[in-house]
């Protein structure tokens, strides 16, 4: 049975401050719900988002990490150290790392068997532009993207893999892909992977829409069959927006 997840990343948002105001409040209305909540703030408020979020049923997240095991790698952060504060799960391949920070698609399949030897999970962000919907060719990129960053995996790796299907389109543009765009594209991802891995782990794999999820958009997004829950920007630095959209489940 796979699981369902919001996810919340909080990107260059938030002082250590803001973060500790921010958790206190999701954690004070939290619902009792099935669905993981998971939330990323930036490298500096890990620490302290782990320890306030101890036995609340909240996961903290990075949003990034460097391939490497460690070395002259200025400004960057290695999995060991992201394990040893308490942190397993990662975001690699938000479209903001792969426009602004040049990350390929072989540099992030570097990050991801990085981050599986580490025995961390992994939320692996892809998605098309507007110029690739356009022009019809957004099976075919996200196909590529996911070839690519993933399908070198071995079967059992993908029980620490989520998907985040995001079009660039509608990242912080207010336009949200229709549940019916989701659910196309969902469907073909889902179906991509039992081709390549087989139905059990294409049906058990969680696979996350992103891209200006809200609370009233949120429910009938996640209505669809094939998408397992939100990757959230935006609606994610308010608890009440945020929590709204996990009660959309
Ligand atoms: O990681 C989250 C996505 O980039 C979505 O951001 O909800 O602000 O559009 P957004």
């Amino acid at each position: 049975m796979r699981k369902n997840i919001v996810a919340g990343n909080w990107k260059m948002h938030k002082t250590q401050k803001e973060t500790v105001a921010l958790l206190e409040e999701i954690i004070a209305k939290k619902p009792n719900t099935t669905t993981e909540i998971i939330v990323a703030p930036t490298f500096v408020n890990l620490s302290k988002a782990v320890e306030i979020t101890n036995g609340k049923g909240i996961t903290v997240a990075a949003q990034n990490m460097h391939q490497a095991e460690g070395g002259a790698f200025t400004g960057e952060i290695a999995a060991s150290m992201l394990t040893d504060i308490g942190v397993t799960t990662v975001i690699l391949g938000h479209s903001e790392r792969r426009a602004y920070f040049h990350e390929t698609d072989a540099l992030l399949a570097s990050k991801v068997d990085t981050a599986l030897k580490h025995e961390m999970r992994i939320i692996f962000c892809f998605g098309e532009e507007l110029k690739d919907r356009q022009i019809n060719n957004h099976f075919n990129i996200v196909e590529n993207q996911l070839r690519d960053g993933l399908f070198h995996l071995e079967k059992k790796d993908w029980a620490n893999i989520v998907l985040a299907y995001e079009p660039v389109w509608a990242i912080g543009t207010g336009e949200t892909a229709s549940p019916e765009q989701a659910q196309e594209m969902h469907k073909f991802i889902r179906t991509l992977v039992e081709k390549v891995y087989g139905f059990d782990i294409a049906d058990n794999l969680t696979i996350l829409y992103g891209g200006s999820v809200k609370p009233d958009n949120a429910k009938e997004i996640f209505l669809k069959p094939d998408v397992d829950g939100g990757l959230i920007g935006g609606a994610a630095l308010k608890a009440d927006d945020f929590l709204a959209i996990v009660n959309g489940f």
